[in-house]
């Protein structure tokens, strides 16, 4: 074959040398990078775990880490080196150092030097996709999140949230479980996932939702808040990989599409129904709590307040954090499996509680048994295993490893950080 005028043969030495050129500077690029990392050992694998292609393989040697690789491992891989940070290099589609973290006093450090290590927001986009919100932002407008946030969210809440959960609980005996002595639930999740969303319906948005499939669908509304609330968690994922232009395409993308566009049409309306209203911040569920806080001109001084779409955003983050259904399905399931911790934890209940009185918030600090259960489930099973961070200028490291000795280690600024909270919690 002759490409226009020039020979096969001129035509291999060129190809050949722009092949050896890519080589020689994936080489150079690959030796800067692990320079850039101090060496560290750690995984090596062509696809990285941090992009979507990479996280949907399976686990093959070299190739990838695998899906919830971290939740597979725990501790495991730091504790085989017996050094509590380990490196994750990949090579598609170019090279990049990933830095795993358990040292409890590394992660503080972390997580206390904000400007130090920002969070790479690439990865927490997905998280915008119904506002912009205090999770998926940083800097100035994280900021703006977190102020009003912060005020709105306080001890106070948890009270609310437990008087909300006691109510829901006893509705849940006193009508679907009535008169029986066995219930029996197949999959835990369907349970505590109701459990959850009902919560946030009572405390979220002071909203009572009812065990009992008898809710009308109000005018001007195609779902019941309700269904609203219980599907478009569970279908998020699909809201969140399929593109908006192509969610008409199938019979379930449009379902999905409704279910959010649904909740979202409810939460414009609850926004839009408070406005109306001088709200206070010990208002009884959070939403009227974020409205008041944001209401508040003292805390604007040149800053503009939170739009709705930054309001619902940052509402978004609370309902679509199934981590408590979840937790609470493993520490049953937990329970079930080790039927005599079931009887301690039944046996401290019933002395706190002898008189067969429903629990307040202030007995929370004598169940520490309960407490213990939960920990203990969440240290097995830990609903978030990493938190992503990058760095923004070069860092050093001192971590102290399995044999006493201190290692000193210096990264620059091509590394990225994810503190896995796994040793933590096994320190707990
Ligand atoms: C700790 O000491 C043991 C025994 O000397 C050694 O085999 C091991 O490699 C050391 N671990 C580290 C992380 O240096
Ligand atoms: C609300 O603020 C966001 C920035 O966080 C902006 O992109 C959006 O356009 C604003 N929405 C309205 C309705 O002003
Ligand atoms: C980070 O370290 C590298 C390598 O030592 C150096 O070339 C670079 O100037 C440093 N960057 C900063 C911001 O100090």
């Amino acid at each position: 074959m002759i490409v226009s005028g020039l020979s096969l043969k001129t035509f291999a030495i060129i190809v050949g040398s722009a092949a050896a050129l890519r080589a020689v500077q994936f080489c150079l690029d690959l030796r800067r990078l692990l320079r850039s990392i101090d060496y560290l050992p750690g995984y090596r694998t062509v696809f990285s775990s941090t992009t979507v292609f990479g996280n949907l393989l399976p686990r093959i040697p070299l190739l990838a880490l695998g899906r919830a690789h971290s939740w597979r491992l725990k501790h495991a891989p730091f504790a085989e080196r017996g050094l509590d940070i380990i490196s994750a290099v990949s090579f598609w589609p170019k090279p990049v150092g990933n830095i795993y973290i358990a040292d409890v006093q590394a992660i503080k450090d972390i997580i206390w030097s904000r400007g130090l290590f920002p969070k790479p927001l690439s990865q927490y986009a997905v998280l915008k996709v119904f506002g912009s919100n205090i999770v998926a932002s940083e800097g100035d407008e994280w900021k703006r999140h977190h102020k009003v946030v912060a005020r709105a969210f306080s001890e106070r809440n948890n009270r609310l949230v437990w008087d909300a959960t006691t109510q829901i609980m006893l509705e849940l005996f006193d009508t679907v479980w009535i008169g029986k002595d066995e219930v029996v639930v197949d999959h835990a999740v369907d349970l505590t996932l109701q459990i959850g969303l009902f919560v946030i319906g009572a405390a979220g948005f002071g909203r009572h939702i009812s065990w009992k499939d008898d809710a009308v669908i109000p005018p001007g509304h195609q779902l019941t808040f309700k269904d609203a609330l219980l599907t478009t968690s569970h279908d998020l994922f699909i809201k969140l990989l399929v593109p908006r232009w192509a969610m008409g395409f199938t019979k379930r993308f449009r379902r999905a599409r409704l279910e959010s566009d649904e909740l979202q049409r409810y939460l414009t309306e609850m926004i839009q129904e408070r406005k109306g209203f001088q709200l206070k911040e010990d208002d009884e569920d959070l939403l009227s709590s974020l409205l008041a806080a944001n209401n508040d001109e003292n805390l604007w001084k040149d800053e503009v307040k939170l739009n709705d779409s930054e309001l619902i955003g940052n509402i978004f983050i609370l309902i679509i954090d199934e981590t408590v259904s979840h937790s609470l399905a493993f520490a049953l399931a937990l329970l079930a499996l080790y039927p005599d911790k079931q009887e301690e934890l039944y046996q401290q209940i019933k002395r706190v509680l002898p008189d067969g009185r429903i629990p307040t918030y202030d007995d929370i600090p004598s169940l520490s048994y309960s407490s213990a259960v939960f920990n203990e489930a969440l240290r097995m099973f830990p609903p978030v295993t990493n938190v992503p961070k990058s760095s923004a200028e070069n860092t050093t490291f001192t971590i102290t490893d399995v044999n006493g000795t201190q290692r000193t280690l210096r990264f620059t600024t091509t590394v990225r950080y994810s503190s896995t909270q796994s040793r933590s919690a096994i320190a707990a």
